[in-house]
This record gives structure tokens, C-alpha cells and sequence, in this order.
């Protein structure tokens, strides 16, 4: 790494309650909101790895907030994997390292946050899922967080960013891009506007089975992507989830509709051969498999009955938001090329087309699993 880094590094991870001598360090990735790196401590001969990670507060504007919801997510999760007596239990939950002064968190001199967490050693994520063992693994992964968290009170965490997953609320942003085009684009992008349209009476479906109590709120990830399940780098086991930052109270139905989304096709985000993208059975019946198998002990059935639902609402939300800042001039996502909002809308659209031609291959699923 090179000097400056190493600087920065070093004097970061002197906030924190890190043991022994500061060693080396890498930059992981500059994610799409966080800056992530990882770092080595001699702590008497032995090493002792840690990741630094900056929280972006652009889109997290109360990080105080933010990081006491991933303190109390955290050491529930260890405290009921402690009493389920698991082996390897630094490498199944995060753990946050407090600083020095207490909290935890640093405000550096430029006014960024840092948090540190424990490294967690020999696993990987993948971008786009290969094989149904893998999704098997992230449906149990993401199924057992609920779960062990089923008994925390979700009024106790902080509601970080309102109305996340409100998709009527999405949905009526798009009317307005569509209303005013600023930037002449509707044209272009006539076949997902209608698509988007033609979607509408579904929009409300999972905020309506909320307001009318159907559906609990509960502590969720919020950020089910596949790559955000860390698997052993030998044995392709999940260990853990990471990117805690949306933890927060929530439907589980939003989290299962995510991993839907993003975990039973082999293609990118942003996939531009169509033809390639389509909701793989195999894929999500290992999934639901896993997550039922996970969250038996507190799912309730109307959850379980609105899980097909799910997956394409979520889907959608993210099509439209994508479609929605192609309107907008790509203000929100970062792109690295012309219409690439438009493709990751189509990706999510050509998914729901597949998602409904499946549908009841889906529910048969969700059926023979329950
Ligand atoms: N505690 C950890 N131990 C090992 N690797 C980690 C840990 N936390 C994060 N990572 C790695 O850093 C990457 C980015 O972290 P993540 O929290 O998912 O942020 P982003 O918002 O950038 O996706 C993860 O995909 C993972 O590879
Ligand atoms: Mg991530």
C-alpha cells in the first residue's frame, strides 16, 4: 500500500481497541458506498486482522444510529450462537471493536466515520450466484439472521433510512420523472415505462399487508444481495452475513424478495444478453429451501404465503429506481456507461417476465418446502 494509505491506516486504527502493532493493510474495494480495509496487527507474534470500513453518509445520514443498530444486531447474534453452543463463533457473526474513547466509531479530521470490525478469516462472496448449493447456503444464511433476531424487539433499533422499501412511494417518483422528462429520455425507455405501468396494481401489495397487520415488523438485513453472504473458502458453507448498515425494523419479506432477485439467476446486475436472464428454478427452489429450513421456528404463515409475491415486488422496486434515475439524468447510481440504468432496468424486468411465466412452479415450491 502505498505511504499515504499507510498513514491513514495506522493512525485509524489507533482510535480503535485493536491488540498489538499495526502491520500491514489493503484496501479491500471501493464499494458502491463504503470504503473497505483490511489490516494487520502483530499482537505478540500472533496476528490479528481487522477491517476498517468508512460509513457513506450521503445515503446514511445517521450513522450514531446507524452503528448502535450493528452493536445491538451483533452481540445478539454472538449471545444466541454462544448458547447454541456453534464452533467457530468469530467467524459466524461480525464483531464490532469499539474505540478507544468508547463508542463505535471514529470521526476522522475530515468529519468521516470509521467503524472496525474482527476479520473474518478464509471466506469469499461472490457477485452472481452458480450454483443452487450456493443459493441453498444464502437463503439459510440470511433465514438464521432473522431468525436469531426473531426475539429482538424491532422497536428497539433505529428506523436508519424511512421508507427503504416503500415501493408506492418509488413508484409515484416515476410517475413524476415520467411526467416532467427532463432529459427527453422517456422515448427511449417507452417499453419499460409501460412495463412499469402495466405493474401498478401490485405496487401497495406488501405495505398494504403491513398497515392492515398481516405481516409483523421485525429486525432485517435489508441488503440481502448474494454477495454479502460470506462463504468458507474450502467447504462453500455460508459463515456469516456482512453490510449491516441497513439492519433495521422491517419485513422479512422485503429481505427474502431481495435474495430472489439476486440469487436465482447467473447473470449480473446489469446483464445485457437478455436472453440469459430468467429466474432459474433449481436456484430458488434451493433457496426457499434453505430459508424455510431457517426460519421455521417464528415464519408465520401469512409471510410464508406472500414469499412468491415478494420476489417480484422487490424486484420490480429496484427496476423502477433504476428506470426512474435513467429518467432523472442518473443522478443516484454511479454508471460506466450510456443507458447503463436502462439495462440494469431491463435485467430486473426480464426477471419478473420469467418470475411470472414461473409462478406457480414458485408457489409449488414454497408448498413442498413449508
Ligand atoms: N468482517 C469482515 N471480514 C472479512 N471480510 C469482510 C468483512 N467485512 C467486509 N468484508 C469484505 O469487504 C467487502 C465489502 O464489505 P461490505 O460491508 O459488504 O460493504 P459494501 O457496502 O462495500 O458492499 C465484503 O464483500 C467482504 O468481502
Ligand atoms: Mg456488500
Amino acid at each position: 500500500m502505498n505511504r499515504e494509505d499507510r498513514e491513514k491506516l495506522t493512525q485509524i486504527g489507533a482510535q480503535f481497541c485493536i491488540p498489538g502493532r499495526f502491520q500491514d493493510g489493503h484496501r479491500i474495494k471501493i464499494g458502491h458506498i463504503n470504503e473497505t480495509f483490511a489490516a494487520t496487527y502483530d499482537d505478540g507474534g500472533r496476528p490479528f486482522r481487522v477491517i476498517h470500513q468508512t460509513i457513506n453518509t450521503q445515503v446514511f445520514r445517521e450513522p450514531v444510529g446507524l452503528m448502535s443498530n450493528v452493536v445491538r444486531v451483533t452481540e445478539h447474534l454472538r449471545r444466541k450462537l454462544q448458547a447454541q453452543g456453534v464452533d467457530q463463533l468469530d467467524r459466524r457473526a461480525l464483531q464490532v471493536i469499539p474505540t478507544r474513547e468508547g463508542p463505535p466509531y471514529h470521526v476522522d479530521a475530515s468529519g468521516r466515520y470509521w467503524r472496525t470490525f474482527v476479520f473474518v478469516d478464509d471466506v469469499r462472496s461472490y457477485d452472481a450466484v452458480e450454483s443452487p448449493r450456493q443459493a441453498y447456503q444464502a437463503g439459510h444464511a440470511f433465514g438464521q439472521f432473522q431468525s436469531l433476531l426473531s426475539d429482538l424487539p424491532a422497536g428497539e433499533l433505529a428506523t436508519t433510512i424511512p421508507d427503504f422499501h416503500h415501493t408506492p412511494k418509488r413508484f409515484e417518483r416515476l410517475l413524476q420523472a415520467i411526467e416532467s422528462d427532463e432529459f427527453h429520455r422517456c422515448d427511449l425507455a417507452r417499453q419499460e415505462i409501460d412495463f412499469a405501468l402495466g405493474m401498478k396494481s401490485l405496487v401497495s401489495a406488501l405495505v398494504d399487508a403491513e398497515a392492515r397487520g398481516e405481516v409483523p415488523v421485525r429486525v432485517t438485513h435489508n441488503d440481502t444481495k448474494f454477495n454479502n453472504v460470506m462463504l468458507d473458502g474450502h467447504t462453500g458453507e455460508a459463515m456469516c452475513v456482512v453490510d449491516l448498515d441497513t439492519v433495521m425494523p422491517g419485513l422479512v419479506l422485503y429481505d427474502f424478495g431481495d435474495m430472489v432477485r439476486t440469487t436465482t439467476s447467473r447473470t449480473a446486475e446489469d446483464e445485457q444478453f437478455l436472453e440469459r436472464v430468467e429466474l432459474e428454478l433449481p436456484m430458488f427452489e434451493a433457496l426457499v429451501r434453505g430459508y424455510l429450513e431457517a426460519t421455521r421456528s417464528f415464519l408465520m404463515p401469512a409471510e410464508r404465503r406472500l414469499l412468491v409475491l415478494s420476489g417480484k415486488l422487490i424486484t420490480f422496486t429496484i427496476g423502477i429506481r433504476f428506470l426512474t434515475d435513467y429518467l432523472e439524468g442518473d443522478a443516484y447510481f454511479r454508471i460506466h456507461r450510456e443507458q447503463h440504468n436502462l439495462d440494469r432496468c431491463r435485467k430486473q424486468f426480464k426477471l419478473i417476465a420469467s418470475m411470472n411465466e414461473r409462478e406457480e412452479a414458485m408457489q409449488e415450491a414454497v408448498a413442498r418446502f413449508s
